[in-house]
């Protein structure tokens, strides 16, 4: 059993991923030894990595941008949660079989209502992208009940077509929800308020870059939370917190808390996510 259980995080880019040591941090909570590579993959060469990846011995994998929809043409099995989604951010070897799952979601609630007591349940808000990210939390923000849910995304057919989706998956009439898919224009993103504006874009990754939405949409937000995070709070948060937001953060809490959960389907350990939320910024 001395064997290293090995385990990565696939994406482009991906020099910025802290996943190596969120899970060696995890690990040593139980003396379990891993080993946690970070490789840059994209849509083109996925198909050969994972292949070559689960060839080799490989256990588990981290997926992030942009390979959370594709990758789940590379899986045996698809959890409910990632179904629901059409995106995955685990993938993972089981009784020689190849599973896929989303735990975005449940990283993101988690963080939301456990470690920044935001309660979802008859909130308003605005979701920012219509992508893989978008796919994989937007599930688990509808279970919660809020009153009032808008996609609004550069490429506006994407959001109708997440939309729509959805829609076809979940009985949305029964949760009374007013669910709303268009684009970045005034018109559409200034008809409301947000009490919780999410940026999914991949905007944040890009150094210097603004999702250019007018900025009056943060008017009596009282949470902006960007999926990226970065020492530096992200364009998308200081755009917010000069325009009204009342409290900004970043996707830290998330991504411990869903690598937490990946953790979980790898090893069958439940690691304890505190130490770790403590250096989370701001
Ligand atoms: P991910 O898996 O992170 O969602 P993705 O599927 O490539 O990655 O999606 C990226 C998201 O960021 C999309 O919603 C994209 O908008 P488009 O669908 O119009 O491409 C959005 N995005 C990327 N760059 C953007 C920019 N400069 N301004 C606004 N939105 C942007």
């Amino acid at each position: 059993m001395d064997k290293k259980l090995k385990l990565a995080v696939i994406g482009s880019p991906i020099r910025h991923s802290k996943s190596p040591e969120i899970h060696q941090n995890f690990a040593n909570q139980f003396d379990a030894k891993i080993e946690f590579t970070k490789d840059r993959v994209t849509p083109d060469t996925l198909e050969t990595w994972l292949a070559d990846f689960f060839k080799d011995d490989g256990k588990g994998v981290s997926i992030t941008l942009p390979l959370k929809e594709a990758a789940l043409n590379y899986a045996d099995e698809i959890s409910d949660r990632a179904r629901l989604a059409s995106a995955c951010n685990v993938i993972y070897a089981k009784d020689e079989k190849v599973f896929a799952d989303c735990t975005d979601g449940f990283g993101l609630i988690k963080d939301l209502e456990e470690n920044l007591k935001f309660t979802l349940k008859d909130k308003k808000i605005l979701i920012l992208g219509a992508g893989g990210a978008a796919r994989g939390i937007i599930p688990s923000i509808i279970e919660k009940n809020p009153s009032q849910l808008k996609i609004a995304n550069r490429t506006k057919s994407k959001a109708i077509l997440l939309k729509e989706d959805l829609e076809g998956k979940v009985d949305l009439k029964e949760k009374h929800l007013i669910f709303e898919a268009g684009d970045l224009a005034d018109d559409f993103l200034l008809a409301n308020s947000y009490d919780l504006v999410i940026n999914s874009t991949s905007v944040s990754t890009l150094a210097g870059e603004s999702i250019g939405v007018p900025k009056t949409i943060f008017s009596g937000t009282k949470l902006a939370y960007d999926l990226f995070y970065s020492a530096e709070k992200t364009i998308f948060m200081q755009e917010a917190l000069e325009n009204g937001a009342k409290k900004v953060s970043d996707g830290w809490g998330m991504l411990v808390e869903q690598g937490a959960e990946s953790f979980r389907l790898w090893t069958n350990l439940i690691p304890d996510t505190s130490r770790l939320l403590e250096k989370s910024i701001d």
